[in-house]
């Protein structure tokens, strides 16, 4: 049989990736595949001239349309990265009837819908799997392996560089710029590292998991975002001392009155598997109503983990070239005539418990008139801890815990909270999950 032909464009990390284990692993792909797979057409601005396997490639350029538009292509790799020129891109390879692989989840959660309809209408498939989680087939498992279930929610933690941050500044006390700057150097952060450390980029994976959950349209603008650069290393050290590890989870739930989609640091008991996820290792923990809780682990960034997930979409699609258009596997996981526009929850009406800091003045009567505050907002606490101050000051941390409320009700609580003389600062709040299967 002919092999099959990739046009592939951009050999940053994730490409020099793709064309390494193309090539290490020809001949086991080759067997999986039922065919031999050439990088016959890349294009790319610049890339590193030491790439193994950059031999093979039949001819490199730096114009990514001649690679879209080569007649001898069957599926394009885009791995550019970014929402323009991707988009242009890869909707005309679509044009041209070629099938699609990308590791672009920015593309994928802004404009998922309208691509994944052109390649309806060309009856062609466009694979993501490196888009969420980096090696780990999670998009497999939630849209083929678990496919019986209900799923009630998921939590993950989907961002390398943010794990790698809070990792090295919980265990080694680290300064979070120098993390940074090494996460950067070793290849893991977004072009943007605001992307990153804000939970944009994890907010961009947790819309594809949303949808591939509960059979929704992609719908990055409703998932509500709080990156990382606000935690303090006293709360790590505080959230320990309860029991608690601060990790910076998406998550999205079912609910009676509609899909919960966050991304927020959050406090997660640390006798949970996930809680013990540590550096740029990824985790998602899926909660099937037949199967129970089931968890996915292993590298969210780099290289040849990327590269691994890039691959085996063009082993899927290879497989699946000969088969019926209509009897693929759907892009979302549903049919789509299936899927169902259910309404995602403001935060406002999202239910968690949660660790409040305040600074208040160490008074008689100043924890009391906190607690009533929370009371009179219905809101039941769990635990309060009264910290020491620091040297020569008149104020102290009171750290709390507290159930499950509305957000909405625990705004108006820390508005009051804030309004008190006694009280100085912001209160610093961070969401709670058990996480219990
Ligand atoms: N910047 C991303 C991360 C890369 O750190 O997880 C993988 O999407």
């Amino acid at each position: 049989m002919e092999p099959v032909n990739l046009g592939l464009l951009g050999m940053g990390t994730v490409g020099g990736g793709t064309v390494t284990v193309l090539t290490d692993n020809a001949g086991e792909i080759a067997r999986r595949a039922g065919r031999e797979i050439h990088i016959a057409h890349a294009a790319a601005h610049q890339y590193d001239p030491q790439i193994r396997g950059l031999e093979r490639i039949g001819r490199i350029s730096k114009d990514a349309s001649a690679v879209v538009e080569d007649p001898d292509i069957d599926i394009v790799i885009e791995l550019i990265g970014g929402y323009s020129p991707a988009k242009e891109l890869v909707l005309r390879a679509i044009e041209q009837g070629k099938h699609v692989v990308t590791a672009n989840k920015a593309l994928i959660a802004l404009h998922g819908n309208e691509i994944f309809a052109a390649a309806r209408g060309r009856g062609v498939t466009v694979a993501f799997e490196a888009a969420v989680a980096g090696g780990i087939p999670i998009i497999k498992a939630l849209r083929e392996g678990l496919a019986a279930n209900h799923i009630e929610w998921i939590a993950g933690i989907i961002n390398g560089t943010g794990n790698y941050i809070l990792t090295e500044m919980g265990d080694k006390g680290r300064d979070f710029d120098a993390v940074l700057a090494e996460a950067q150097a070793l290849g893991y952060a977004e072009a943007d590292p605001a992307f990153d450390v804000e939970g944009i980029d994890a907010a961009h994976k947790l819309t594809i998991l949303g949808s591939l959950a509960f059979g929704m349209p992609l719908q990055f603008a409703k998932t509500y975002t709080e990156g990382i650069s606000g935690i303090q290393a006293q709360d790590v050290a505080y959230a320990a001392d309860l029991g608690y590890q601060i990790k910076h989870l998406g998550i999205t739930r079912k609910t009676d009155q509609g899909i919960e989609m966050r991304v927020h640091p959050t406090l997660i008991p640390r006798r949970r598997l996930i809680a013990n996820v540590n550096g740029v290792m990824n985790a998602v923990l899926i909660k099937g109503d037949a199967v129970g809780p089931t968890l996915y682990y292993g590298a969210g960034a780099g290289a040849m983990p990327t590269a691994s997930a890039v691959v085996a979409d063009v082993v899927d699609v290879t497989r699946a070239l000969t088969t019926d258009r209509d009897n693929r596997v759907p892009h979302l996981a549903f049919q789509p005539d299936e899927l169902s526009d259910v309404p995602v929850l403001p935060m406002e009406q999202v239910r968690t418990a949660y660790y409040l800091r305040v600074i208040a003045l160490d008074q008689p009567g100043v924890m009391a008139r906190i607690a009533g505050i929370l009371g009179e907002e219905g809101i039941s606490i769990e635990a309060i801890q009264q910290k020491a101050p620091a040297q020569g000051d008149t104020h102290v941390p009171l750290v709390m815990l507290t159930r499950r409320v509305p957000e909405g009700q625990m705004n108006r609580a820390i508005a009051r909270i804030e309004n008190l003389e006694s009280v100085t600062g912001q209160v610093v709040r961070i969401r709670m999950e058990p996480l219990a299967g």
